[in-house]
């Protein structure tokens, strides 16, 4: 359609997609580009390539927290179809970004380098929902130092709507209570010991002061250890601006170890989401568990990320050029 040169099978080809019920969709598949497509790159492999240019254990694991974080945030609303990656924009100025759930993203910028490359090569091929869901499995497995790995199915199209208020119901608050965790995790066929297993991603990355501010201020709350609710009170004071941060696991802030089921225990936790966990004698058995065999843990952990993976919306969808706008604009 470029030049106003119309070609009639393509337009036969849209027409009989228009006939096809919404909500029929292939099945993810391993290894989906090397089989079902003709893009002659390995796809995976360039992923691969960007995460570990751009992610490294140092620091509080910095872009690859951010990719982790973005991939739940993906796919806890709407399956896994890219739509946390919509900007807001004149014909929709309330995207899944616009919600207070997602403060603080970061780590697109290396989905949108890897798309860079892949349209280059493999144009209109490679779905922005299928990088984010690489990226954030090579990031797990980078900030793990290799205990981490699971193969990502792949196949997935590009949603084409993203609601702040679908993200604002999906994802629980960090002062949710236990049985809202519960809740939000069930109601996507997530059960407990994934709960559990996957609040493990909290051993790396940031945590901005405003999300935890009641928990250190007027006073430290009973349930944190009182020299680290002092020591988060030194770094969050009252007065913190909208851009202070600390790192979730003050041990070892950059590396994906399963520490924080430690911290979790021990009280060294800022939000009152994850202290929860041990607020039932089940869940308290499992964050136990997870503290004592990080070995058993990464593979929980490895297990829940893939079936994360794999949940899916409508089906409904596109391969957008760019991650951040639907090809409509
Ligand atoms: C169980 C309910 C959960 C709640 C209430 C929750 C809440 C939060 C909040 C408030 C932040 C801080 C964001 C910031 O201040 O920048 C955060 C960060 C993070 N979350 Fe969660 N989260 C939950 C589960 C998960 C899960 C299941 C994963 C992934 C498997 C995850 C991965 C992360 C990561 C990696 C970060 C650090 C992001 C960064 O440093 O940019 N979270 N979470
Ligand atoms: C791959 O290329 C062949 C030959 O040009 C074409 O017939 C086929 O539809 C293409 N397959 C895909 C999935 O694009």
């Amino acid at each position: 359609m470029a030049g106003g040169r119309v070609n009639l099978a393509m337009v036969f080809l849209m027409a009989l997609h228009g006939l096809l019920p919404p909500s029929t969709h292939a099945a993810l598949q391993d290894g989906f580009y090397g089989t079902s497509t003709n893009c002659t790159v390995d796809v995976e492999a360039v992923v691969r390539g960007v995460v570990e240019q751009h992610v490294s254990r140092s620091g509080d694991g910095g872009s690859g927290a951010g990719l982790i974080r973005l991939h739940f945030h993906d796919c806890f609303v709407k399956g896994c179809d890219g739509s946390v990656l919509i900007d807001p924009s004149p014909v929709n100025p309330d995207p899944e970004k616009a919600s207070p759930a997602n403060g603080g993203l970061r780590g697109i910028d290396v989905v949108e380098e890897a798309k860079r490359q892949l349209e280059a090569t493999c144009p209109g091929t490679v779905s922005c929902a299928d990088i984010l869901a690489f990226a954030a499995r090579d990031a797990a497995h980078v900030l793990s130092s290799g205990a981490i790995s699971y193969d990502v199915p792949s196949g997935r199209r590009d949603g084409l709507t993203s609601d702040a208020s679908g993200a604002s119901q999906s994802l629980p608050p960090p002062f949710a209570q236990l049985d809202d965790l519960v809740r939000a995790f069930a109601s996507k066929g997530f059960g407990i010991d994934e709960l559990v297993a996957l609040s493990g991603a909290h051993s790396i990355g940031r945590a901005h002061c405003s999300s935890f501010r009641d928990r250190i201020h007027p006073a430290v709350h009973e349930t944190m250890d009182p020299s680290y609710g002092e020591d988060m009170r030194s770094r969050c004071p009252e007065d913190a601006g909208a851009e202070e941060w600390v790192a979730q696991d003050q041990a070892t802030p950059g590396d994906l170890d399963g520490r924080y089921f430690e911290n979790v225990l021990a009280g060294r936790v800022p939000f009152n989401s994850d202290r929860a966990l041990i607020d039932d004698g089940e869940t308290r058995r499992m964050v136990e568990e997870n503290a004592g065999d990080q070995v058993e843990w990464a593979a929980k952990f490895a297990a829940a990320m893939r079936k994360m993976s794999e949940l899916t919306g409508t089906g409904e969808g596109e391969i957008r050029e760019f991650c951040h706008v639907t090809n409509r604009g």
